[in-house]
């Protein structure tokens, strides 16, 4: 049975179009050097998750839809226009995960692991955008989640643990703002004021919100287009109708983050794009990058998820950071420049492999990153390919080396002299000192 998905007929498309096959439009191949940044990347993200507590959680690529939609929310402008969405061979709905939060708490109500639960991930999501700079189909994100407690101060650590890797990565020039969605006691009373302000200027709003604002107010908030924001900018603020529990609650994280010496800015018109959020909601956006693709992360806390996808009441609250918009915004600052590292060693041989092969199998066993010349090429490519690996040392074997059991340590990037050891000698100085030289 074919799968119908927008995916599947556009990756066709471009294979009909060009003859060579493409990546599919909105996404992108990760090669090196680049991919020796991303590695950095995710070692500086998984260290810090460690240094909080985080232990890594993977769920599968995709989730019965009804995840997506429970979780997030159907009226989200993500699980509604963006999901890729398919039907398997035996009939079951999926979707390719949008995000990475609702997959995490579906696993916790399935596997009811103690709490706090503190998950770490890396993963990439799927979303049906009009691609452009900073916005793919696929994304990847770093994120966090911590199920089981609404004490202000897991905000605090949540929101700082972000922070942190975005210092740890160079990045001066980003902005944190801040706002509180409220909660069951509080947000209703807001919503029907807020839809009610929307019914009065119906006519002011875009055209999309101005047939389907009484479905979800909140959404309007979050509306990109003029028409929307110059009415709501106008609108009642949640803010104003907070709750004391929710007040205090927000009181708490200020106090964290000034604590942390972490600058924010309060941001009431900060609702975010999922339904999922109560109280505390953040978002970075790097001031370096242009335009309404400039959010590098953002999350928030989500109290009434775990129930909503079938668990017990179970607070919660979490962040996904957007690896590619991390790493442009890192560009335009000219900050978390990695080389992707060469080989210490290239091994040349010119006597037929045989000593080649010994010598590379023992150096890696012994910890140390080398290459070699395959296919008995000319002494003359082989140092070729060496210069172009960009290893510090060759070892050379010719026919005087092979027959004395010895190799020849020919710097390649120094004037330093040349020497001859046996192979013997060699694995023995490495088991000693971790070096060749
Ligand atoms: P989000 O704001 O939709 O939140 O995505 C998190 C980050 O992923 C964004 O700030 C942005 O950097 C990046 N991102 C999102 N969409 C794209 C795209 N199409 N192309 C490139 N980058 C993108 C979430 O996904 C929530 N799950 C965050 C969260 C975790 N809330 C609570 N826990």
């Amino acid at each position: 049975m074919p799968i119908d998905n927008s995916l599947v007929r556009e990756a066709k498309s471009v294979i009909d179009d060009n003859q060579t096959p493409q990546a599919p439009t909105g996404t992108h191949d990760l090669m090196p050097p680049e991919s020796a940044r991303w590695e950095s990347l995710l070692g500086l993200f998984a260290n810090l998750s460690h240094r909080y507590s985080f232990g890594l959680v993977h769920t599968p690529m995709f989730e019965d839809v009804r995840v997506f939609q429970r979780g997030i929310g159907e009226v989200s402008e993500v699980v509604s226009k963006e999901m890729y969405e398919f039907t398997d061979r035996g009939g079951r709905h999926y979707a390719l995960r949008p995000e990475g939060t609702a997959s995490i708490v579906r696993a916790f109500v399935q596997h009811r692991p103690t709490t706090p639960f503190r998950a770490w991930y890396a993963t990439p999501s799927f979303r049906y955008e009009r691609p452009q700079a900073g916005r793919y189909r696929q994304h990847h994100q770093v994120g966090v989640e911590v199920l089981g407690s609404d004490d202000a101060d897991i905000d605090v650590e949540v929101i700082a643990l972000a922070q942190r890797f975005f210092e740890g990565l160079g990045l001066k020039s980003f902005t944190l703002s801040l706002n509180s969605m409220g909660d069951g006691a509080c947000r209703p009373q807001y919503v029907e004021m807020l839809r009610s302000f929307l019914a009065e200027h119906q006519a002011d709003l875009c055209e999309e919100h101005a047939k389907v604002y009484a479905i979800n107010p909140l959404r309007v908030l979050d509306c990109k287009k003029d028409a929307c924001q110059e009415v709501t900018e106008k609108g009642p603020f949640l803010e104003d109708v907070l709750c004391g529990e929710c007040h205090d609650h927000l009181a708490r994280v200020e106090e964290g983050l000034r604590q942390e010496g972490i600058s924010f800015i309060r941001s009431p018109r900060l609702v975010r794009g999922f339904d999922y959020y109560t109280r505390t909601t953040f978002e970075f956006a790097s001031d370096a990058l242009e335009g309404a693709q400039n959010a590098i992360g953002g999350g928030g806390r989500y109290d009434g998820l775990v129930e909503s996808l079938g668990g017990p009441p179970t607070p919660g609250i979490g962040f996904g950071i957007g690896i590619e918009r991390v790493l442009l915004a890192c560009d335009a600052e000219g900050v978390f420049v990695v080389e992707s590292l060469p080989p210490v060693a290239f091994v040349v041989d010119a006597t037929g492999g045989d000593q080649a092969r010994r010598i590379t199998a023992s150096l890696r066993a012994f910890g140390i990153s080398v290459d070699r010349a395959y296919d008995q090429r000319s002494m003359k490519a082989q140092f070729k390919a060496a210069d172009r690996s960009g290893a510090a040392l060759a070892l050379v074997v010719g026919d005087d080396e092979l027959a004395s059991n010895s190799v020849t340590v020919r710097p390649l990037r120094t004037q330093d002299e040349q020497i001859t050891i046996t192979l013997e000698e060699l694995f023995e100085r490495v088991r000693k000192t971790g070096r060749i030289l």
